[in-house]
């Protein structure tokens, strides 16, 4: 269907532990916004890492352009383009808002380049522009996902993996906080969603993919996952939507 990337059957789980990704598959189109949904403990995390190479896979194919790189290290997963902002952000507190877009950038080992790409994130996000000197750490919770989910792309990736990127924000920001996801899908960037909220994911998706212990209900337009009664009743709280 997708020659772009493609999740196939991946089995993963922590340590010697149990398959927490079991049989679990996913098809992600080029440009498109993909928003993963499930209850909690469902894997949606877990299947963000098997992507971004932080899990060993135990089966399983995740093909790339064309490629297989189901093995990859994170770091060569970047370079590939797949960066990934988990679920606690993992921004550095103490250090300043440019500090931080630097550390984004670090394997770029060009300092002019990498000035000029910040540029270009603080045009895109004034806020970050009006912030640059400010510890990141002292930023409320919605300039700090705007600054994680910024960082990712310093390196002007292909791919963006955002897990819970609404967690903890006020409404408001929330929304704010889709514009920012479509604003980079704009920009011809894939994005992968992971969404507690999960009417307002995937009203904001393309693409839908229910979840349930570690493996993959259902895929497919998320006007249609919305529309499921099924999907209404067992993962969107019984919500009817239109
Ligand atoms: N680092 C870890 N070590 C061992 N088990 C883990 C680890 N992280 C998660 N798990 C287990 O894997 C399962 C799936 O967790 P995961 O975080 O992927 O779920 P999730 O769908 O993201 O849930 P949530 O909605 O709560 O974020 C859970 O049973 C969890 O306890
Ligand atoms: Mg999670």
């Amino acid at each position: 269907m997708s020659d772009f990337l493609t999740i196939k059957g991946i089995t993963a789980g922590y340590g010697d532990g149990p398959a927490i990704l079991d049989d679990a598959k996913m098809t992600v189109q080029e440009g498109k916004v993909h928003c993963i949904i499930g209850p909690n403990g469902a894997g949606k995390s877990t299947m963000m890492k098997a992507i971004a190479g932080m899990l060993p896979l135990r089966k399983g194919e995740i093909t790339f352009k064309g490629e297989n790189i189901a093995g990859l290290r994170p770091d060569q997963m970047l370079r590939r383009g797949i960066a990934f902002v988990p679920q606690e952000r993992a921004l550095f507190p103490k250090m300043t808002v440019r500090e931080n877009l630097r550390m984004g950038g670090y394997i770029l080992n060009d300092d002019k380049a990498l000035s000029s790409r910040i540029d270009e994130i603080f045009d895109r996000f004034p806020i970050l522009r009006e912030r640059a000197d400010q510890h990141a750490g002292t930023m409320s919770g919605g300039q700090q996902q705007t600054l994680a989910m910024a960082r990712t792309l310093i390196l002007r990736p292909d791919v963006v993996m955002f897990d819970e990127p609404s967690l903890g924000l006020a409404p408001k920001i929330v929304r704010e906080m889709f514009q920012i996801v479509r604003l980079i899908a704009d920009t011809g960037v894939t994005v992968l969603l992971v969404e507690q909220n999960a009417v307002m994911g995937l009203r904001h998706a393309d693409w839908g993919v229910v979840l349930d212990l570690g493996r993959t209900l259902f895929e497919g337009p998320s006007a249609e996952v919305l529309a499921d009664p099924r999907i209404q009743e067992l993962y969107l709280g019984g919500q009817k939507v239109a």
